[in-house]
């Protein structure tokens, strides 16, 4: 397992592209399952979790071919044909790698009719069951047994059939997986409480270049028209909302002047408005993001994070992490997994004062952070604790960094080309 070591100190300065979006390629690459034809994604990140979503596509007999070589490089493209696909199972070895392989749940009774997908367990943030997915498909008629820690479900022998379905509570996966069932199943569905992340609009988009017919796309309640087939297609993933918040959250820690480029800025403006509100200075040009910050100079602001369009729980963590060194307290509230402060205590080894009470964490800011060993725990609580590393003073070592290469591309890359010196160590 690599690690990284991290020399603190280093300002800023530079600028960096952003990747395509992690969870916007996951259920795009879920989604050729429903095609007759290939499915082509452009801008896909090089990642870990995309590896495996190519990994478990192939394991059903389907072909997947990620990255293509491209005379000495490789293109950022997918190329999924999954019209040979003959066992619609998603294997224990892999779900537990991936949670995001339930996302194959919905398009293989669709098209298939059956699907045999290991129940993901939990994992660092929490239980993270998918009872809301399964109710929702129940109601479209299908039918599922759990045996052997497997969810085997089947579709009516007609195939499955639109409902009027209200998610309890906004589920991102959950309104993705029963969207890419009710592409192809009879009649009308309408999905209420529907989740509004950008990476699900990005999902319908790419399906309705498919041929599928969904409106209300962007908003809590999605209308589908069943449709008997969906053809090939070709789609650009949208860009990457966490890695470049993820990427202001660094020059907001150690200071400094970077220029973000290839970001949606639309999908950030919760996001922009509280780095803005703690000191931090955001100019969009053209569509480039630049970010300007001097550290030590920052102010405490407090955060609840929500489902879209609120604070994305995908950046809690290094949001947290910026206000260690802020002026001030600053409150921050989880409201969507029950075990996503994983980071609090590693940060404290860097001399955070943080205390936490429930779904609440209350960060007084320090004068300066300092390094220390750390140990990343899952990807968002990695992420923050290398933009602390590199903000403290002296050098840390962070280990399972596999955590970070599940869900980001190249990061440490990234950052050390606005700067940061940061050294991978390669495993041993
Ligand atoms: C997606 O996970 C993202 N993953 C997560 O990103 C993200 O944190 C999360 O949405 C919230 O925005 C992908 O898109 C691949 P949920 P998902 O279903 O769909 C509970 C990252 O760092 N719930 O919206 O699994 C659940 O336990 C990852 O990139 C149920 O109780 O999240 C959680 O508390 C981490 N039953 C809440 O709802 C269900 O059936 C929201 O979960 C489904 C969810």
């Amino acid at each position: 397992m690599d690690k990284l070591l991290v020399e603190g100190g280093a300002p800023l300065s530079g600028t960096v592209r952003v990747s395509g979006a992690k969870n916007a390629a996951l259920p795009l690459m879920a989604a050729s399952i429903l095609a007759d034809g290939p499915l082509t994604l452009t801008n896909i990140p090089r990642l870990g979790d995309l590896r495996t979503m190519g990994r478990l596509l192939g394991y059903m007999g389907g072909r997947a071919e990620l990255y293509p070589e491209n005379g000495g490089g490789y293109r950022e493209e997918a190329l999924l044909d999954m019209s040979s696909l003959d066992k619609p199972e998603a294997p224990h070895d892999l779900v537990k790698t991936m949670r995001a392989s339930s996302l194959v749940l919905g398009p293989l009774l669709a098209r298939h009719g059956r699907a045999k997908v290991s129940l993901p367990g939990g994992c660092a943030i929490g239980v993270r069951p998918i009872d809301l997915h399964l109710k929702a498909l129940a109601a479209m008629g299908a039918e599922f047994d759990l045996t052997g820690g497997d969810i085997v479900g089947r579709a009516p022998k007609d195939g499955l059939v639109g409902a009027d379905i209200r998610f309890d509570s906004v589920t991102v996966t959950g309104t993705e997986n029963v969207l890419m069932a009710a592409v192809l199943a009879k009649g009308k569905t309408v999905i209420r409480n529907a989740a509004r992340e950008p990476e699900v609009a990005d999902t319908a988009r790419a399906l309705v270049a498919m041929g599928a017919k969904i409106s209300g796309i962007e908003s809590d309640e999605l209308e589908i028209e069943g449709v008997d087939s969906l053809k090939a297609a070709s789609h650009a993933v949208m860009p990457d909302r966490i890695e470049a918040g993820t990427l202001i959250s660094a020059v907001a820690m150690t200071g400094g002047r970077a220029t973000i480029k290839g970001a949606r800025l639309n999908d950030l403006a919760v996001v922009m408005g509280k780095f803005t509100e703690a000191g931090v200075f955001l100019r969009a040009e053209n569509g480039d993001l630049t970010v300007e910050a001097h550290r030590g100079l920052l102010s405490a602001v407090n955060v609840t994070t929500g489902p879209y369009p609120g604070f994305p729980t995908d950046m809690q963590a290094q949001f947290l992490a910026t206000m260690a060194t802020a002026k001030g307290a600053s409150i921050i509230t989880e409201t969507i997994f029950e075990n996503r402060f994983m980071h609090v205590a590693e940060l404290r080894r860097l001399g955070a004062d943080v205390t936490l009470e429930g779904r609440t964490a209350v960060v007084k800011g320090v004068e300066r952070l300092s390094g220390a060993p750390l140990t990343a725990s899952d990807l968002r609580a990695s992420a923050s604790l290398i933009l602390a590393a590199m903000a403290a003073k002296g050098t840390s070592e962070i280990t399972r960094v596999y955590h970070l290469d599940r869900g980001y591309d190249r990061l440490d890359e990234k950052l050390n080309g606005l700067g940061a010196k940061i050294k991978r160590v390669k495993a041993d």
